[in-house]
């Protein structure tokens, strides 16, 4: 990468000499709602500027002026640690004003409607509104409604935009391209926004997508989504290279969608034993939270060499920095050699 990374002055300097061999190109969105949004190649631009960002982020001092003077608001009406936290964080690492509002602390909770919601913190003119909400749909309805960039961190069973992002720059960077590699997606596919963005976002780049869960896990036109369909593990992860565990969303399950959490974890749990059916340096991931004797054991989670869900964290503040730059300045700029390919 042609970047300049060894500049050690004020954040100002550094910002300039980061940017400085970067190439435009046009990135014509005002919200992120959805991976259908996107091409192949803004998925491409965009993770390139997030490497970039992994670059920035893994240096002592983390703070550029992309976003000086820019107001960001994050709305979240469901629960979440990383993807808020990695909202804020890229947010300030890029010089904007973060604002953190939670259902606990607002109106919503006194009976205001999403769209009362909207309209009052769009009279304070943010720039960007991230929004979290357990209805699908719900980002799509407030992009309608306000004058600033939309990012959806999860609408109900519907998107996650960015999770399927920062996956998809876990695997880049470590297996060097998504086209041609099988990734297995495991679990509660049919509660799952993770799910929805990733196989939309691994069909674009050229990856081919299994699903392997109970046909009580899956949603009802599962063969429109252009995947192969597996309901058990050992097919399913035959010579993968990609194994991506997902949570039981309770949360969202309205009677019961397996006999028992035993049994789920016997026959759908990753452990040693079926992991041996997938490639012998497959990569396991999950979005987190982690269910450990739920969904995955400790011991395969936490397998320095094949285990990669802390990375994933890591990718996810690079992911939504390159996100939050890209819709502020609707254009995306990438390393010139990236560029003039
Ligand atoms: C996921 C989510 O909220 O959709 N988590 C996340 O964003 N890191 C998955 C989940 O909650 O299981």
């Amino acid at each position: 990468m042609a970047v300049d990374l060894v500049v050690d002055h004020a954040s100002e300097t550094y910002s300039e000499a980061l940017m400085i061999s970067l190439a435009a190109t046009p990135f014509p969105h005002r919200h992120l709602l959805g991976i259908e949004d996107l091409s192949a190649d803004e998925i491409t631009a965009l993770l390139d500027l997030s490497d970039t960002y992994v670059d920035l982020n893994r240096r002592p001092e983390k703070k550029l002026g992309r976003l000086r003077g820019r107001t960001q608001i994050n709305l979240f009406f469901e629960t979440s640690t990383r993807t808020k936290t990695s909202f804020e964080l890229a947010g300030k690492r890029l010089g904007a004003d973060v604002i953190n509002m939670s259902v606990e602390g607002s109106a919503i909770k006194k009976g205001e409607t999403l769209i009362d919601t909207a309209m009052t913190l769009n009279a304070m003119q943010p720039d960007v509104m991230v929004i979290r909400h357990s209805d699908s749909g719900a980002a799509d309805l407030l992009s309608q409604k306000v004058n600033g960039s939309v990012i959806n961190a999860g609408d109900g069973s519907h998107a996650h935009p960015t999770q399927a992002l920062l996956d998809a720059l876990t695997i880049r960077r470590r297996l060097g391209q998504l086209q041609g590699l099988t990734v297995a997606i495991c679990g509660d596919i049919l509660h799952s926004r993770v799910a929805r963005s990733n196989i939309q976002l691994l069909g674009k780049m050229g990856a081919l997508v299994r699903v392997v869960a109970p046909p009580t896990l899956l949603p009802a036109a599962v063969d429109r989504l252009g995947v192969e369909v597996h309901h058990d593990m050992v097919s399913g992860l035959k010579n993968v290279d990609i194994v991506m565990m997902l949570r039981l969303q309770l949360e969202r399950m309205k009677g019961a969608f397996v006999p028992s959490i035993r049994e789920y974890y016997r026959y759908y749990g990753l452990d040693r034993d079926k992991l041996a059916h997938a490639k012998p340096d497959a990569l396991i991931m999950h979005p987190g939270p982690m269910n450990r004797g739920v969904e995955i054991d400790t011991e395969v989670a936490d397998d320095i060499h094949r285990s990669v869900i802390r990375e994933q964290v890591e990718m996810g503040v690079a992911v939504r920095m390159a996100c939050l730059d890209a819709l502020v300045h609707r254009t995306l700029e990438r390393p010139a050699e990236a560029a003039s390919q």
